[in-house]
């Protein structure tokens, strides 16, 4: 049953993404909120639907709901099911809750339930001071593997504070060329990353894909080698979003956020979203 939230704080989701979703017709639904983007949420919830048990009114909630359909999570309220809500983390503000469960359930799905990651595997995360990048780094260091990030020279000291345990400048070598052995790549790219990518794995370890599908030559060359890989759609997940509260509670997972603005600035948001050279994570507050 739906619960309906008053939202204080919503992630900006970025054009690529965005516009992937508003072009598809599998995701409109016909009611209010198609055509308006916006899932990352934390607020309170006004109302519980009949039969909700999870939440009351007041409870403060975070979460990704009706993801990839749309919800209008750019706006006062939001009515989803309450199963796409967990309670929002102790010690995190609502700007900071907002900017995690997009990010954070896309790393936690690919690497936990796509890679089913072990201790001590390696790791390599591309975009690593990114959205998805510097929130996975944190994951994978929470499951005890090694990590190791790809990013611009002026961002190391941020991938190494988040706990990676190499990075490599991506404008200045070929990862292809430092790296082998690894487990689970993990991609935000594509492009000529994903055939790089595939070249460090070890045989049967997981190239995952975020922004595009692979192509047929790539999906041969890796299930020749055993290697599982494709794109993967994050979902809404409240068994995974726990499991990243837990992490935010144990101090293994600090979301970080670039720039906060009003809802009634989000078109500068999405500018400086778009330049794709932003770090961590944008945030728009409601009133
Ligand atoms: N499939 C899904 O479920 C899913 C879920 C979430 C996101 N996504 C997709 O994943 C992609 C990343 O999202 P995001 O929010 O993490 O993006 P983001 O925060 O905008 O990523 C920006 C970061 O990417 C880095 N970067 C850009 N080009 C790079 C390269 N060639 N090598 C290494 N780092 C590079 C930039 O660092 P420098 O400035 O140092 O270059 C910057 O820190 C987007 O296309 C998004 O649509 C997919």
């Amino acid at each position: 049953m739906a619960a309906t939230i008053k939202v204080s704080a919503v992630a900006i989701t970025l054009a690529s993404c965005s516009t992937a979703i508003e072009k598809s017709s599998l995701v409109r639904t016909g009611r209010p909120g198609d055509g308006i983007v916006g899932w990352d949420v934390s607020g309170v919830v006004e109302t519980a639907g009949l039969g909700v048990t999870l939440f009351r009114p007041g409870d403060e909630v975070y979460g990704m709901p009706g993801f990839p359909r749309m919800v209008g999570g750019y706006a006062q309220y939001v009515a989803a099911p309450a199963r796409h809500f967990a309670p929002k983390p102790a010690g995190l503000d609502h700007v900071q809750a907002a900017a995690l469960p997009l990010a954070a359930l896309t790393a936690w799905q690919a690497l936990v339930d796509m890679a089913a990651l072990q201790e001590g595997q390696r790791v390599l995360v591309h975009a690593a001071a990114g959205g998805v990048g510097h929130l996975a780094v944190q994951v994978a260091k929470a499951y005890g593997a090694y990590v190791i990030g790809t990013a611009s020279a002026g961002k190391h000291e941020f991938v190494r504070g988040l706990g990676a345990d190499e990075v490599i400048d991506y404008t200045a070598a070929d990862f292809a060329s430092m790296v082998s052995d690894v487990d689970v790549v993990i991609d935000p790219i594509a492009g000529d990353y994903q055939e790089r990518s595939l070249s460090v794995l070890r045989n049967g370890g997981t190239l995952i894909t975020l922004p595009a599908r692979e192509t047929e030559a790539l999906a041969s060359a890796a299930a020749a080698r055993s290697i599982r890989s494709g794109f993967m759609l994050v979902e809404p997940d409240r068994r995974a979003l726990l499991a990243i509260t837990e992490l935010v509670e144990t101090g293994k997972l600090k979301v970080h956020v670039d720039a906060v603005f009003p809802l009634a600035d989000a078109a500068k948001a999405h500018e400086l979203g778009e330049t794709g050279r932003t770090t961590r994570k944008l945030v728009l507050t409601v009133d």
